[in-house]
């Protein structure tokens, strides 16, 4: 007979993301209406409202610590707000509309994300920016490092790929930022795509096979390093991420969340530790996931859940009948 292997039953042990993609989908057909319409702000809007509507009716005692921002500055979702309906408790990462001017542009790969993993296991970070490196799975641990130099970062990596510099394609925001990250990848002989947001889908591009990225580097948002952290540890790409400071008071804020060394380079395990759980739904479609698509009556969702400690990772497409009940999704 075989035999099972046995897992300590833990309070996690229910895989929520598979509760929590309501919580993406329901932000995702929100933010679908204002799909091109050109206002960003009324995109996210809906998104969070939605988002914060739908973790209502999901079983845990759940604190965001990665959110819209403070509470002084976010009426839902802000950083430390409680959410879900009682539970195990867990810590949240949302960024309920990533990708807010593709939103009102129809630009390609918006979704809305989140993370879930036990309390404290996620980085606690304030909205400001992140130096981060990503690459994705089955590579060498250490294959790249933030504090290398561009030319080596890929020298190792085209070795490590067994392809030449010129095969690798490098992704970055396109933003005066990263004018000397841009030169350098190229005059290292590599391939660079530039994108005007949306970089937690570019660090997951790292890590899908059919994805033509083999490198995402830059400066963005420190939350998003943290779901991108999340996202790339259930499907075991690397990354690293390093928080930059604009001012005193951005690093007294860090230091107030309780970093000793605000300077610090995080591995994806310490931006993102233990067991997390990971959900994104499509808004309008990226390399991989699908927009939402109306038709009369309903909605068509294209979702990926994704769990670390299994590995597993799924595609859900959702088939919504909004003229049902809602509640009961
Ligand atoms: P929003 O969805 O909040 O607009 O963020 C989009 C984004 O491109 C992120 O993916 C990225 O991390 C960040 O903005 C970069 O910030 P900036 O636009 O200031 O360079």
């Amino acid at each position: 007979m075989t035999e099972h292997k046995q897992y300590p039953v833990r309070q996690t042990d229910r895989n929520l993301a598979l509760e929590l993609v309501r919580v993406t989908e329901a932000a995702a057909i929100a933010a679908s209406h204002w799909i091109g319409h050109g206002d960003k702000n009324e995109a996210d809007g809906a998104a969070v409202e939605a988002m914060r509507k739908a973790f209502d009716a999901v079983a845990i005692d759940g604190t965001v610590v990665i959110g819209e921002g403070e509470m002084d500055e976010a009426p839902m979702l802000f950083i430390g707000e409680r959410v879900g309906a009682g539970g195990p408790a867990m810590d949240i990462a949302v960024d309920p509309l990533e990708g807010t001017s593709l939103t009102a542009k129809a630009g390609p790969n918006a979704m809305t994300t989140l993370a879930l993993a036990e309390r404290g296991k996620f980085l606690h970070a304030p909205d400001i920016y992140m130096d981060k490196i990503a690459v994705g799975g089955g590579l060498p641990p250490g294959v790249v490092n933030l504090d290398d130099s561009v030319a080596n970062n890929l020298r190792n990596l085209a070795l490590a790929k067994k392809v030449d510099i010129e095969d690798l394609m490098v992704c970055l925001l396109d933003r005066d930022r990263h004018e000397q990250l841009i030169a350098h990848s190229r005059e290292a002989g590599a391939r660079v795509m530039l994108i005007s947001d949306g970089d937690v889908a570019a660090a997951i591009a790292t890590a899908l096979p059919e994805s033509q990225i083999d490198l995402y580097m830059g400066a963005g948002g420190a939350p998003e390093g943290v779901l991108s952290a999340a996202a790339l540890r259930c499907v075991g790409g690397q990354m690293q991420g390093r928080l930059l400071y604009e001012n005193d008071e951005q690093i007294a804020r860090v230091r107030s969340m309780g970093h000793a060394d605000p300077k610090r380079c995080f591995a994806a395990h310490e931006l993102a530790a233990g067991d997390v759980m990971f959900a994104a739904t499509g808004v309008t479609t990226g390399p991989m996931l699908r927009g939402v698509k109306w038709s009369h009556g309903g909605a068509i969702t294209h979702s990926i859940v994704m769990r670390s400690r299994s590995g597993t990772v799924r595609f859900i497409e959702g088939h919504h009948n909004l003229e049902k009940d809602r509640s009961a999704t």
